[in-house]
């Protein structure tokens, strides 16, 4: 397989594992290429590219915006707080403009599910969901998926367990379509309050003792307490919620072996991991930020593959 079965990449749910290895034999080949000294290739330089973020973002637009450049494609930026959208645009009408200055490819991030989806259905231009609201975020998927089988050799036959907030993330939705896929048993652990009411349609496990959890796992993806998407309180305090739920050195050096800790960031130190566990060897949050870029090169080349030039 040379091309993937998606013209677009709106959410893991849409890839088969054929696209999902595609993109990493090709995040191979990127990630050798951002090591080299020119670190740079020339295969979309007649590519244009708009990266629209109508939601705060540090590494994944950073990421994205290194991606492309390191493909030699041209990008405009876009951030919602300086745009016309404060002015009342429509979503349709923002694009339709930035399109008509010949854009080939949008990355979006947007606060509603469903945006990419939607623009999908209305622009000819390939869009990449860069996340929308608390449904999908497939490049994080892709890259965490991929930082396991770096670490671990594999992802098949792997014990996962996502730790936090799901309710509110696309990050957990989005890796337990591309750990199923992968092949590896997912649990959840978490404040019930947190977990969303389809958990049990999606074929994951739940288990609500962080100890336990650890224990069976043998890597632990733990997720950030997303408070600007709560309007009402989910559990009594911080404090309770670090206790119950926050993993610190102490804890991990008592299981009886060492599991690998991720996290796709940014952390909140001292919630839901402690700056010893953050910082330590077993923690590879680092290579997950690293390998984002190579995630990001591979898909977007990708899609640009199915441009007619
Ligand atoms: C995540 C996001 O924005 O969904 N971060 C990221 O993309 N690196 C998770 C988060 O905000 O907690």
């Amino acid at each position: 397989m040379t091309q993937l079965s998606v013209t677009n990449l709106l959410g893991i749910k849409h890839l088969n594992k054929d696209d999902i290895q595609l993109i990493f034999k090709t995040a191979d080949h990127f990630k050798e290429v951002i090591n080299r000294p020119i670190k740079k290739v020339p295969s979309l330089r007649d590519i244009t590219i708009a990266n629209l973020f109508f939601e705060n973002s540090t590494r994944t637009k950073l990421s994205f915006e290194l991606a492309e450049k390191r493909l030699s494609a041209d990008i405009i930026n876009f951030s919602a707080a300086k745009s016309s959208v404060k002015k009342g645009e429509s979503l349709i009408d923002t694009v339709n403009n930035i399109l008509s200055m010949k854009v080939d490819i949008i990355v979006m991030r947007h606060p509603n599910e469903g945006a990419g989806d939607f623009l999908s259905k209305h622009i000819s231009a390939k869009i990449v969901n860069a996340g929308d609201g608390a449904h999908e975020h497939p490049t994080q998927a892709l890259l965490d998926s991929y930082s396991i089988r770096e670490k671990l050799g594999s992802v098949k036959g792997k014990k996962i367990v996502i730790v936090g907030d799901i309710l509110h993330s696309r990050v957990a939705l989005s890796n337990i379509y591309a750990l199923q896929l992968l092949g590896a048993e997912v649990k959840l652990c978490g404040p019930t309050t947190l977990m969303p009411k389809y958990i049990t349609k999606l074929g994951v496990g739940y288990e609500n003792n962080l100890r336990k959890a650890l224990e069976w796992c043998d890597v632990a993806n733990v997720l950030r307490v997303q408070h600007e998407r709560m309007d009402i309180k989910y559990f009594p305090s911080i404090r309770e919620y670090t206790q119950l739920f926050g993993i610190n050195k102490e804890l991990l050096n008592s299981l009886n072996k060492e599991i690998v800790i991720m996290h796709p960031g940014p952390i909140n130190r001292g919630v839901e991991l402690t700056s010893d566990v953050a910082d330590s060897k077993q923690a590879i949050i680092l290579n997950q930020v690293e390998n984002g870029v190579a995630i990001r090169m591979a898909v977007i080349y990708l899609l640009a593959q199915q441009i007619k030039r």
